[in-house]
């Protein structure tokens, strides 16, 4: 730049007595600049790629809760449809889970539950104009033979329906529900699939050209699933198939964390549960947590303290958020603007 002529070296000259305010100008700027990044870093998970940590109501100015509830071929079909949708995205539970999980309780479902990460995947979904379907598996887990067929049916049989065959289908699945959908691609035609906290059924598979582009979303502090995971990755590429990884790592716990995340839990309680949580040694100096939340006695804690939780079902939603902050094998929104950035970018 500065061999086009000597013009820049002439007004430095020429600004010669500024020298001194704009440099110190500079060097002020470039200390604010460290501090706001320093704090910044501070109130983040320290994920790979990064996501603030978004409160429980952050979508209600945009988005609300008005699913529809069916039973149909044996199980629980819920979904709900934005105005001018874009696209469809079937989502699968992990083993446990149910369709109930995803949507709040409210007169249009009186007994769906919303898990605190579920519900932020479902509200970024209708955010960005995802129609959304979710639906229970049979048993505890899924099964991979007759239910592929099954739920590829419901899915046809809904999106004919509702008229959304010209929009592009997606799926996301955890655990169980990622090994699910890792199959159900080879049975119907996606644009893109998440594997979430799963490596796939790779395995039991012949991968052609025409399978989907693949995002695994997964938490690398599950070595042996980290190991096969890669193995997959590798696989996947060498087919030709587009695939990507976004590692979920921990994050420390504060205050107000739980309040944050998970509605009808306040300050105060969630303050209290933080203390709680400190005084077992649930947690470390940083706000680390030391164990997997499914390890640590928290009923028992809960109980010999004096917490009065608002509604007793909130113990699976704090476990939730606690499996979260420890990144062990849960399911995870954080990641959510990543991903249906990606699903985006497949919309073909
Ligand atoms: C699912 O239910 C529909 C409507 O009740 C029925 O026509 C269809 O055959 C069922 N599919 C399976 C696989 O049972």
């Amino acid at each position: 730049m500065f061999r086009h002529g000597n013009k820049p070296s002439r007004s430095w000259s020429g600004t010669g007595g500024f020298r001194v305010p704009v440099l110190f100008t500079v060097l002020i700027l470039v200390l604010v600049a460290l501090i706001l990044l320093f704090r910044h870093d501070g109130d983040k998970p320290s994920s790979s790629v990064g996501s603030v940590k978004q409160k429980w109501s952050s979508f209600e100015s945009l988005v609300q809760f008005n699913p529809t509830v069916e039973f149909r071929n044996g199980t629980d079909v819920i979904w709900q449809i934005p105005d001018s949708p874009k696209a469809v995205l079937f989502v699968a539970h992990g083993c446990g889970g149910r369709a109930i999980n995803f949507w709040d309780k409210s007169p249009k479902c009186p007994n769906c539950v919303g898990l605190p990460e579920e519900r932020l995947i479902v509200l970024h979904a209708l955010a960005r104009k995802f129609a959304v379907l979710t639906i229970s598996s049979v048993g505890k887990c899924w099964s991979f033979g007759e239910e592929r067929m099954i739920v590829k049916e419901i899915i046809k049989w809904w999106v004919d329906k509702y008229k959304l065959e010209k929009l592009p289908v997606f799926a996301l699945g955890a655990s169980s529900g990622g090994h699910f959908v890792s199959m159900l691609a080879t049975d119907m035609s996606f644009s893109s699939i998440t594997v979430m906290i799963a490596e796939g059924l790779f395995d039991h598979m012949d991968i052609t050209r025409g399978y989907p582009p693949t995002l695994f979303v997964h938490m690398p502090k599950d070595e042996s699933r980290r190991q096969r995971i890669d193995a997959n990755l590798r696989m996947l590429k060498d087919e030709g198939i587009d695939v990507a990884e976004i590692k979920c790592m921990e994050f420390p716990l504060s205050p107000n964390f739980l309040a944050d995340r998970i509605p009808g839990l306040d300050n105060t309680v969630s303050m209290k549960l933080f203390d709680l949580f400190w005084d077992k040694g649930f947690i470390d100096k940083n706000g680390y947590m030391k164990a997997d939340g499914r390890a640590i006695h928290l009923k028992a804690a809960l109980r010999e303290s004096k917490i009065v939780l608002p509604d007793m079902h909130l113990f699976h939603h704090i476990q939730e958020e606690l499996n979260l902050a420890f990144a062990y094998h849960e399911m995870t929104s954080l990641q959510s603007k990543q991903i249906f950035d990606w699903f985006e970018a497949h919309m073909s």
